[in-house]
């Protein structure tokens, strides 16, 4: 306990920068050179420079790579990381020969999920533990190949959904499991943002210079540049990501599934998605789902609106595992306990509680793969939780995209059940010459 809130303390970081106290370079600067952890980050414009942030704010870790096929923000971060740390990282535009590099210990992946798979995979066979953002990867298939080659190459592979590593949800998960809320019956989850609506449509215009387009497409299909299939919008394109469905669904439901009593993949799902803004929005993925998930312990039930910032309980997104008892309503920022009232006993049926001001959860997230790379134990989003967190966003945008409005997954067999246009998309396509990883 006293070393993780001496971690806490330590990796205060001075917002939005990457400059380290004194004390963390003085404590860097102590570290003998065989305790070090060395990383690499790979895709470092947004997600994946904050990941390794966190990494270079702990005193045993060293940035000693950066890749990216934008050099534009590939020389911005070298120059970036290098004034914090004293250190200029080695600059690669080629993630295959930032493999090559024999002093390196771990990999963050901070590309458009389309990549995911193909540098895990790579990263896993070059000897290198994996830290790789969420969602695992852009299909049910690739995060299969990812789970094996992790478990074939004996590597640590944490999955960035650090929502495992928050107070709010590791106490709100220790009421459920308790049995405080009593028998829990559902556990309701709604995600609201604008961002889901994707971007205004916009020409095509000649590649950036400095960018390798035809790399940042990679497996994904051939097309001409838009700055709306880039940086941060790729989102909202099947070829590279999964809407605001797979982008805040698979972090929301992760935490429904983390409270089952043994997590599992998706069976039956009812889908209901549309579109109603889209005409002048640039996107192929849906602003509106309704998803309904039921498990063995509880209904899973998913309400998600891309274009609206409200929900229930005043608040865009959150969780509510709704048991006999009362119903406790978790976000980023804390929880709350609504008890069931007790009309005979004219009293609540639990206590109320509360827990206010916590905030991302990414830091100690971090700390725990970074820990793992020691010890080599298991750490908080393993690939198999990775998996079944994607399956639980994936499953539905396939339903929404085949038009089925109730699909049957056999986790078992790795397909669903009657339905071929569901099973074609269970792997992408990919262009060569990438292909897709053999384990
Ligand atoms: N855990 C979270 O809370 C959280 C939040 C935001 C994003 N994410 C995830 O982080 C990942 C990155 O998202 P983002 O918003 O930072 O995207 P982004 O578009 O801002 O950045 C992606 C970077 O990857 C680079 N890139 C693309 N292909 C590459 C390749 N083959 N090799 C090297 N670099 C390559 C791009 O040029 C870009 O610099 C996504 O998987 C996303 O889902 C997670």
């Amino acid at each position: 306990m006293s070393n993780r809130r001496t971690f806490i303390k330590s990796s205060a970081f001075l917002a939005g920068s990457l400059a380290l106290s004194p004390s963390i370079l003085y404590a860097k600067s102590q570290v003998a050179a065989s305790d070090k952890i060395r990383v690499a980050l790979i895709g470092c414009n947004n997600m994946g420079l904050g990941i390794l942030r966190h990494h270079i704010a702990l005193p045993e870790v060293e940035c000693v790579a950066i890749c990216d096929v934008d050099q534009n923000i590939l020389d911005k971060r070298i120059a970036e990381v290098g004034t914090a740390t004293g250190k200029k990282p080695q600059r690669f535009t080629d993630f295959r020969k930032l493999l090559e590099l024999k002093d390196l210990d771990a990999v963050i992946i901070g590309t458009p999920d389309h990549w995911h798979c193909l540098i895990a995979v790579a990263a896993c066979q070059a000897g290198k533990d994996v830290y790789v953002e969420k969602p695992m990867a852009n299909s049910i298939g690739e995060c299969d190949l990812m789970a094996q080659a992790a478990s074939k190459y004996s590597r640590i592979m944490q999955v960035g959904q650090q929502q495992r590593a928050g107070q709010a949800f590791i106490e709100s998960r220790d009421l459920v499991k308790s049995g405080y809320l009593g028998k829990i019956r559902k556990v309701n989850i709604w995600s609201n943002f604008n961002y889901g609506l994707g971007n205004e449509f916009k020409p095509a215009t000649a590649i950036p210079s400095g960018v390798d387009y035809d790399f940042w497409l990679g497996p994904a299909p051939k097309r001409e540049f838009n700055p709306n299939r880039f940086h941060g919008s790729w989102r909202h394109f099947w070829d590279y990501g999964g809407g605001l469905m797979s982008d805040w669904g698979v972090h929301l439901l992760d935490m429904a599934i983390w409270v089952e009593d043994n997590p599992s993949a998706p069976g039956h799902v009812m889908t209901y998605a549309s579109n109603v803004n889209k005409e002048n929005r640039d996107r192929d993925t849906f602003d509106t789902m309704n998803v309904l998930f039921p498990k063995k312990d509880f209904l899973i039930n998913y309400d998600m609106n891309g274009g609206l910032q409200t929900g229930p309980y005043g608040k865009p997104y959150g969780i509510a595992y709704v048991g006999d008892l009362g119903t406790l309503v978790v976000n980023r920022s804390g929880y709350e306990i609504y008890p069931e009232w007790d009309p005979t006993a004219e009293a609540n049926k639990i206590e109320a509680k509360k827990l206010e001001g916590t905030t991302e959860s990414h830091n100690l997230h971090v700390a725990n793969f970074v820990e793992c790379i020691k010890t080599r134990n298991e750490p908080n989003c393993p690939p198999e939780a990775g998996r079944i967190a994607a399956l639980h966003a994936h499953i539905p945008n396939i339903a929404a995209r085949v038009g089925a409005e109730s699909l049957v997954w056999d986790d078992a067999k790795r397909k669903f059940i009657g339905n071929k246009e569901a099973n074609e998309l269970i792997f992408p396509e990919y262009r060569k010459p990438w292909v897709l990883p053999k384990i």
